[in-house]
């Protein structure tokens, strides 16, 4: 089986797989500079095979990657008789081939008799609220992506939740197809966390008070469902029309299974991140800006912050950090006991057992200059409750009352209030355990 990988609509390669499993080439015309992945680089693959072909187990993690991570919704896109009909849910081929005409970043991945449709042609259908309100329904109860057989191709975006992308142009929705993109994410609210979609808006413009770059959102209804309506970062408008942005993250990157993106999972920590980042065509503002967010994602306790909510955007002149998206605080969850980080600061495990030590070590261990580091956890732990106090006053202002706002702040403010106490009980940090 052959599926053909366009990247900003151009021809960049093929996925083939044979009996010995998935490997990719890149398309010889294919002049780009801009690689599918850092993992799956253009040149240099010496000793990988004939014209480059990369490690197989890296082409099937980086297509894996490119799917919702849940099994659930990977059974229902491989059981939907929509998008050239059932397949096997264990077959990534597959089920890329189903949803993968708008993926994460540039790519479409398409099989060859689809290109014409889905690459070289394209539309929008306006939808009415009605409507969307509807795909959300589907979305939620069947786990797969709303659409109908007309057209060979749906979208494909990682993650557990369910949601579904759509376009938005001069103020109204559309749903788009084929070379047509998505600009907008929208997530409904989760069955078993109250209030999350508030929570996420509000964690992410806080930290864009704090002046962390943040993807834009804003809280919506439609029909019974509320949702956050994220812009998308990799899309940009041109004109009248909307060019893809290629991006990956950082399993991907680092040629990893989407099933590894909690390190405790065996997914990277902060220093394999870190080292992509020195990769970076801006390597030092993006190691602070992603040291940063460690820090508020620390500090708003964001379980969730694994290596998939961190992402890079690649352009011809190399590639950037990729704004925050999907950060929430898990402090109004909390069952008394001492959650998980998803990322270890230094060899601590749990938020409890973290002390200022252990981020002078963290900063040994990146290369970062240790003063720096904790310089920058003070003014965080110091300015985080009145910049997230500003927001919920302006979410109030603007009609946007949930219990939820209140709740995160009050857990923010007093766990950046507990960690200066402990700091300033061993302000240098050097204690031993
Ligand atoms: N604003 C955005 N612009 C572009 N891509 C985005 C944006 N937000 C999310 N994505 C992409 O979509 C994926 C899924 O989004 P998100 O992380 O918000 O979903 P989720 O289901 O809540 O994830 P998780 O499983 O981490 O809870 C991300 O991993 C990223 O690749
Ligand atoms: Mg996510």
């Amino acid at each position: 089986m052959i599926l053909q990988a366009y990247l900003h609509g151009v021809h960049a390669g093929n996925f083939i797989q044979d009996a010995a499993g998935i490997f990719f080439e890149y398309a010889d015309g294919y002049d780009v500079a801009i690689p599918v992945s850092i993992s799956l680089p253009r040149f240099g693959m010496a000793g990988l095979g004939r014209r480059g072909r990369a490690q197989r187990r890296i082409v099937e993690n980086f297509l894996w990657g490119l799917l919702p991570d849940n099994p659930r919704r990977l059974e229902a896109i491989a059981r939907d008789p929509n998008f050239g009909g059932p397949c096997s849910p264990n077959s990534v081929m597959q089920l890329i081939r189903k949803v993968g005409a708008d993926c994460a970043g540039a790519l479409q991945i398409v099989a060859p008799e689809d290109v014409d449709q889905i690459v070289r042609d394209g539309g929008a259908d306006p939808l009415t609220e009605e409507q969307i309100a509807q795909n959300l329904t589907h979305v939620i109860t069947t786990g797969s992506v709303p659409g109908s057989g007309e057209h060979p191709g749906a979208f494909s975006l990682p993650g557990a939740q369910p949601k579904i992308a759509l376009l938005n142009k001069d103020d109204r929705w559309f749903q788009p197809w084929g070379s047509v993109p998505s600009t907008h994410i929208f997530k409904p609210a989760a069955m078993n966390l109250e209030g999350l979609v508030e929570n996420e808006h509000l964690c992410l413009e806080t930290a864009a008070e704090m002046g962390l770059t943040t993807t834009c959102s804003k809280i919506a209804h439609f029909g019974e469902h509320v949702v956050i309506v994220v812009e998308r970062y990799d899309r940009v408008f041109d004109g009248d029309s909307v060019l893809r942005v290629h991006q990956e993250d950082m399993c991907q990157a680092l040629g990893l299974h989407p099933g590894q993106k909690y390190e405790s999972d065996g997914g990277p920590g902060i220093a394999q991140i870190d080292s992509v980042l020195i990769g970076s065509r801006r390597a030092q503002d993006d190691r602070l800006a992603f040291m940063k967010a460690i820090i508020f994602n620390f500090l708003i306790e964001g379980t969730d912050a694994h290596a998939k909510n961190y992402s890079i955007l690649h352009g011809e002149r190399g590639f950037r950090l990729a704004p925050l998206y999907d950060i929430a605080s898990f402090l109004p969850y909390h069952d008394g006991r001492n959650p998980r980080m998803p990322m270890r600061i230094a060899d601590k495990r749990e938020y409890g057992d973290v002390a200022l030590r252990h981020w002078r070590q963290l900063a040994k261990k990146v290369r970062m200059d240790e003063d720096r580091l904790v310089d920058a956890l003070w003014e965080m732990a110091h300015q985080l409750p009145d910049a997230m106090a500003a927001v919920v006053r302006r979410c109030h202002l603007a009609g946007l009352k949930a219990p939820i706002l209140d709740k995160v702040l009050d857990g923010v403010a007093a766990r950046c209030a507990d960690q200066l106490r402990l700091w300033k009980l061993d302000p240098v940090g050097q204690n031993e355990p």
